[in-house]
Order: structure tokens, then C-alpha cells, then sequence
């Protein structure tokens, strides 16, 4: 299995390389925002409570974001080809039971790329986004740098983890998306070899 965490602030394009990674590779995209964004869509209790944190830039409980992961793997078991895990694992608490998880189902993480872009950019591509997507997150810069500062403070660690294990990179996040893509497909294949 390929199970690749993509990694990265806010903004620095998680979601937009997922899309072309899922055709290249036939993974299965598992996005936390995503999940949660859902959760809030439903209306569910769960949503409502997420819902409270998410528009101030702030994390959801790591216990709340491990149990949908684990039940994603656990819908798509040893079949698929393997996973995108894009805004998760976000704590190293998160980090430790994406592992057991994996063992769990006989697999672990290939490698985890890092996508490095400056907090201008950052901003400047939320602030655009907001316009369209709606996203309450996304409407102003004090809630985007809450989430930078979330981002520096619990969730740049993770990447240590990964460090240490021997399954990190980190590439440049600025350019075009299909430059960005080549050098993450390059990331894949070198760490496929190893
Ligand atoms: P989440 O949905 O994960 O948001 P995020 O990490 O803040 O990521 P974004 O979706 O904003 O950015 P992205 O890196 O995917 O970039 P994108 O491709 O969209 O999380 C939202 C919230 O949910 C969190 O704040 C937290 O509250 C909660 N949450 C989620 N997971 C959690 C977890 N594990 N633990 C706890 N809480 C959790 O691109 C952004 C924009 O830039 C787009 O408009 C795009 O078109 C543009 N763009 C992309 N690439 C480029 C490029 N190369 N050049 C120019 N523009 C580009």
C-alpha cells in the first residue's frame, strides 16, 4: 500500500494536490476538514461542536478527528490501494494512532511530504479563496493566522516525528501546480524505492 500524509499550513494546497494525486495513484482521499466540514453539513451534534472551534481557527479534539479516521480505515479496510491522509495526523498525539491504526490493517505510513509555502502567500491565497468558498475560516486574516499559529504551535512538530523515522521531505510549495506535483510524484517514487 502507498499512504502517504501530505503535510502542510493552511492554505498551502493540501486539498488541490490530493485531486491529482487520487487519479495518479487511486488512493483514497481522507481529508479531517473535510470530514468535519460534512459532519457541520448534516447538522450532526458532533458538526455543531466542531463547528464552535473551526470558525475560530482553533483544532477539534484529537479524540474526535482519530475515531473518524479509524472508521474510514476500518470502511475501506486492506482493499484500496492505499490512503492520503490531507490535515491529519495534526498533533503528534494523532501521529502515534495513525500508526497503530495502520498496523492494525498490516500497513503504515510510506512517507510524509511537506509542502513549505511563506505565511504571505498563505494569507493571500485564503483571503482570495474566501470570496468563493464561504468558508468562515477563510473570511479574515486574524482567523487564518489563529490557524498558522495553531499550525507552528501543535501541529510543525508532527513533522519531527516523521523525521525520525526516516519518512520525511519537505518541498516548495510556491509555483506552478503541476511543478508542485512532479516534485511530490518524485517524493513518492524515491520513497517507494527505499
Ligand atoms: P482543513 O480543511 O484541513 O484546512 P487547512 O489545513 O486549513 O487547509 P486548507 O483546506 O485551508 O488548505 P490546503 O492546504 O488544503 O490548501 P488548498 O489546496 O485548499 O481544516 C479546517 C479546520 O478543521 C482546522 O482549522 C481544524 O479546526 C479542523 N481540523 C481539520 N483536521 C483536523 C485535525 N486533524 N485535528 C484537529 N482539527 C482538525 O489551497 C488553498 C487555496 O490556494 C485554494 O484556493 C487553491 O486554489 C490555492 N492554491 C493551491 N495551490 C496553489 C498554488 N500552487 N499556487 C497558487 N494558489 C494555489
Amino acid at each position: 500500500m502507498l499512504n502517504l500524509v501530505l503535510f502542510g499550513p493552511p492554505g498551502a494546497g493540501k486539498g488541490t494536490q490530493s485531486e491529482y494525486l487520487i487519479q495518479k495513484y487511486h488512493l483514497v482521499h481522507l481529508s479531517t476538514g473535510d470530514l468535519l466540514r460534512s459532519q457541520i453539513a448534516s447538522g450532526t451534534e458532533l458538526g455543531l461542536r466542531a463547528k464552535l472551534l473551526m470558525d475560530q481557527g482553533l483544532l477539534v479534539p484529537d479524540e474526535v478527528v482519530i475515531g473518524m479516521i479509524e472508521s474510514k480505515l476500518t470502511e475501506h479496510g486492506e482493499s484500496a490501494a492505499g490512503f492520503i491522509f490531507d490535515g491529519f495526523p495534526r498533533t503528534v498525539k494523532q501521529a502515534e494512532a495513525l500508526d497503530q491504526l495502520l498496523a492494525q490493517h498490516n500497513t503504515g505510513i510510506t512517507t510524509m511530504v511537506a509542502l513549505v509555502v511563506d505565511q504571505e502567500e498563505l494569507t493571500r491565497r485564503l483571503l482570495i479563496r474566501g470570496m468563493s468558498s464561504g468558508r468562515p475560516d477563510d473570511q479574515d486574516e486574524a482567523t487564518i493566522r489563529r490557524r498558522v499559529t495553531e499550525y507552528n504551535e501543535k501541529t510543525a512538530p508532527v513533522a519531527s516525528y516523521y523525521e525520525q523515522q526516516g519518512k520525511f521531505a519537505a518541498i516548495n510549495g510556491i509555483g506552478t501546480i503541476e511543478e508542485i506535483f512532479a516534485s511530490i510524484c518524485q517524493q513518492i517514487e524515491l520513497a517507494q524505492l527505499s
